[in-house]
């Protein structure tokens, strides 16, 4: 069985229908446009949606994914939607000698995919891409979603322990996640998994 932070495992996901694909931004995220300021960073940004609603709300936003394919379908959809993002392929966990600097990073299911070390890279190379007073928008699978399907569930003292330092937690509020309504054979909380909504600040250094 692959794991979660594994490419291999998002490829074979876009291969196929993802379950978080659904074609539209998450509720939680497009909620929070009011918080975004450019330019934007959207981490692990799949097939776009969040990166694009955020252009067609007139931010300037740059979209990563390390996977071609979800790139590729991204790039398209812009061309289709006549908006402009800029989207790479590109890890998320390289960002350390990334020489953009970006005010509002949005992460919409891409830290709950990380492990232990993984998280501490990350949150390194977000340092590195962000002035002091950013915001960083989170969205995770919580705690208190039962079961073990999907990725890992994350606790509040988690998110805390991982931006601690460089970053300060502004607030968290209990949410849930969409995921497309035609899954088949997985069963998560009603009206979806329950998540974080993490508002997270970069500290000055
Ligand atoms: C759960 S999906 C969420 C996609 C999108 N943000 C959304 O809300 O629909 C997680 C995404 O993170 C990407 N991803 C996972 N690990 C990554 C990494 N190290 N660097 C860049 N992208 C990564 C996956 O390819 C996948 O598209």
């Amino acid at each position: 069985m692959s794991n979660l932070h594994d490419r291999s495992h998002f490829e074979n996901s876009y291969a196929g229908k993802p379950p978080w694909d659904m074609g539209k931004p998450q509720a939680a995220s497009a909620e929070s446009v009011d918080l975004v300021i450019s330019p934007v960073l959207d981490a692990g940004c799949g097939t776009g949606e969040n990166a694009l609603f955020l252009a067609a709300s007139g931010h300037q936003v740059t979209g990563i994914d390390f996977v071609d394919e979800a790139i590729r379908i991204a790039r398209r959809k812009a061309d289709e939607r006549g908006l402009t993002v800029e989207f790479q392929v590109k890890d998320a966990l390289e960002l350390g000698d990334w020489d953009k600097r970006f005010a509002t990073v949005i992460d919409s299911g891409l830290f709950h995919v990380f492990s232990d070390e993984d998280r501490i890279q990350y949150v390194a190379g977000l340092t590195h891409v962000t002035e002091p007073g950013a915001r960083l928008l989170l969205l995770c699978f919580c705690d208190e979603e039962p079961g073990s399907h999907g990725p890992r569930r994350v606790s509040q003292r988690e998110i805390h322990a991982a931006f601690h330092g460089a970053w300060a937690v502004e607030n968290i509020r209990a949410t849930l996640l969409d995921v497309r309504p035609d899954l088949e054979g997985i069963s998560f909380s009603e009206g979806g998994p329950k998540a974080w909504f993490a508002i997270i600040r970069r500290n000055s250094l």
